[in-house]
């Protein structure tokens, strides 16, 4: 139980921390995210920047929303106290995954670092609601644990904006590659990293009699 707890726990911390920065980043200190656009070199097509900023904004907002909603719903405590409001969250998660994804679609084509980074985000656009998806079925079908299973693989997607700045930093920053080189090595390795970091956990601090308090 403690166990269980703490990795919780540090699952909050660090997805409460990520929303403040996303929050602040885009809509306080960078909201014309003047930094991010300076690194677009190699666009085919002209960015409509006003219309580009709006579909940024309501794409952090529900990229947030799915966050909290997602790791609300892996609370122990939140599901005991009401299964109702479990599923009205996971509807709420769903929505946000969709909004996400929908958002994305509109920015891939201008994505940093070209096609090759657009077609990265492109599979996100498709991975991403699929798994949800099966986790929706699972539950329909009254499977548990596989629904709790297909939620770690969906929730890790909402790390991706993290983990493709993390590995951009790593490949410029410390490689030294040109940052949209980066950026495109940061999109495929974040797919790679969000589908193996799921599994790793569900077989290890995930396994079953850990949520044995969920059944
Ligand atoms: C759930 C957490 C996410 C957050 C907080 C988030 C946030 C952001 C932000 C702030 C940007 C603006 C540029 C930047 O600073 O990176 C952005 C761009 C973008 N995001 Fe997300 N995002 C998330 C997830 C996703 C997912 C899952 C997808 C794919 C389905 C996606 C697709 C895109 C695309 C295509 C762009 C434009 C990239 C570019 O212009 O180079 N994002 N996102």
């Amino acid at each position: 139980m403690k166990r269980q707890v703490t990795w919780y726990n540090l699952l909050a911390g660090v997805s409460f921390l990520f929303i403040l920065y996303a929050l602040t980043k885009n809509y306080i200190f960078d909201p014309e995210a003047k930094s991010f656009l300076s690194h677009k070199t190699l666009l085919n097509r002209e960015l409509n920047l006003p219309v580009w900023l709006n579909v940024m904004y309501v794409h952090v907002a529900f990229a947030c929303v799915a966050m909290l909603a997602g790791l609300l719903n892996f609370s122990n405590r939140f599901m005991q106290k009401s299964r109702k409001l479990h599923r009205i969250n996971g509807y709420i998660y769903i929505a946000s995954v969709l909004l996400v994804v929908v958002t994305s679609g509109y920015m891939a084509p201008y994505a940093t670092g070209g096609k090759i980074s657009s077609m990265g985000f492109n599979m996100i656009n498709l991975i991403w609601p699929m798994i949800t998806l099966m986790a929706f079925v699972q539950i329909k079908k009254k499977q548990v644990i596989r629904h709790r299973n297909w939620m770690i693989r969906s929730y890790a997607f909402c790390f991706t904006n993290m983990a493709i700045h993390l590995l951009t930093s790593l490949f410029h920053l410390g490689f030294g590659l040109t940052y949209s080189g980066s950026y495109t090595i940061g999109v495929y390795g974040s797919i790679v990293l969000l589908l193996i970091i799921p599994e790793i956990i569900i077989r290890t601090v995930g396994k079953p009699r850990v949520i044995s308090t969920y059944l």
